[in-house]
């Protein structure tokens, strides 16, 4: 294959961080995707409306000179309940699904809930106003390689619970949630990374220490690797990407504490393309990166369309301030 034209994708889970540094991450996402949908877990967290009609434009403002057609959808953080008005307020500034951090699992989920049940009054809510529930599903207490697996519980019970509520499963990485997810009504999908699907533990620890591949949920063994690989390339609609896009700077990722997230957005789509590629599955990217998302979420597909050519594009060391997945090194695809 010379060249591929797909529609412009949607990434259903991205981290687009605040302040300066958005307008650079924001801008990097807007030249890969048409859509995306924010995650909340900034300092503060995004909670109220004022927030978040604060964020959206100045996401909107960053990008509208480069990407004028870009759109951005939002997330707010379920950190407490919240009423009715206060959630038909959230979704008049954009937001279409709400996100729960469990406490402490990842970057910024200090103020993460303890005990997922204190939450159903709000849950309950979601599900009457047709809001979308993104769950980070790690359990808090358990072994780092488990907290995926022994977090699946919760979701059985929201799902048998709340029947009509549409629930997204973040970033799987484990076997257990690929096959929890295959199996639940399809009320509940599941979103894929780009890092999920090429890492493993090894990549991470198993030689020298690579802490731009360090995130959560942990890569974990190669059989959970292929697991969500297979789910990926199946066709199945309850899986599509969220790239989990999350950028720290350098110096964030490299020091004696380091934070968790890959930033893969600059070159998720030319990597996807190669994966789905060399898994002989390339007709069933579009449905991936542009077509089950938006179908799972309700919104129309997406029209534009983007042009990749084969033709090694090199990583620059750094993008955006960020040390980008597979920098330094060549991948195949371009954009035209
Ligand atoms: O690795 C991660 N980084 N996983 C998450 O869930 C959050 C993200 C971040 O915000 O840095
Ligand atoms: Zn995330």
């Amino acid at each position: 294959m010379k060249q591929i034209t797909i529609p412009l994708p949607d990434d259903f889970h991205i981290h687009l961080r605040q302040g300066d540094a958005l307008r650079e991450y924001a801008k990097t996402a807007s030249l890969q995707f048409g859509r995306v949908l924010a995650m909340p877990n900034t300092v503060p967290p995004l909670t109220t409306p004022e927030q978040l009609k604060k964020y959206r434009e100045e996401i909107l403002d960053a990008t509208s000179a480069t990407a004028p057609h870009f759109e951005v959808y939002l997330t707010f953080k379920l950190n407490k309940n919240y009423s009715e008005n206060e959630l038909t307020e959230l979704r008049k500034q954009g937001a279409i699904a709400a996100k729960y951090y469990p406490f402490g699992v990842t970057t910024n989920s200090q103020d993460g809930i303890k005990n997922i049940e204190d939450l159903y009054p709000t849950i309950s809510l979601l599900e009457k106003l047709n809001f979308v529930l993104c769950l980070h599903g790690e359990e808090p207490n358990a072994f780092c390689l488990d907290r995926e697996k022994e977090f699946l519980k919760h979701l059985s019970k929201l799902a048998k619970e709340f029947p009509n509520l549409r629930i997204v499963l973040e970033h799987i990485s484990s076997a257990e949630a690929a096959e929890a997810v295959l199996n639940l009504p399809a009320t509940v999908a599941a979103t894929i990374t780009v890092h999920h699907l090429i890492l493993t533990l090894d990549d991470i620890i198993g030689d020298s220490l690579m802490p731009h591949h360090f995130c959560k949920p942990l890569p974990k063994f190669p059989k959970d690797r292929d697991a969500v690989r297979a789910v990926a390339f199946s066709g199945n609609p309850k899986f599509f990407l969220g790239t989990d896009s999350a950028p720290h700077t350098k110096e964030k990722k490299e020091c004696c504490c380091g934070a968790a997230g890959v930033y893969s957005a600059p070159v998720a789509i030319p990597i996807l393309i190669t994966e789905f590629e060399n898994a002989g599955k390339l007709e069933l990217l579009e449905n991936f990166v542009a077509g089950f998302g938006a179908d799972f979420y309700g919104l129309p597909r997406q029209t534009k369309k983007i042009t990749y050519i084969k033709e090694n594009q090199k990583i620059p060391e750094t993008v955006d301030g960020s040390v980008p997945l597979y920098a330094g090194t060549e991948i195949l695809y371009s954009p035209l």
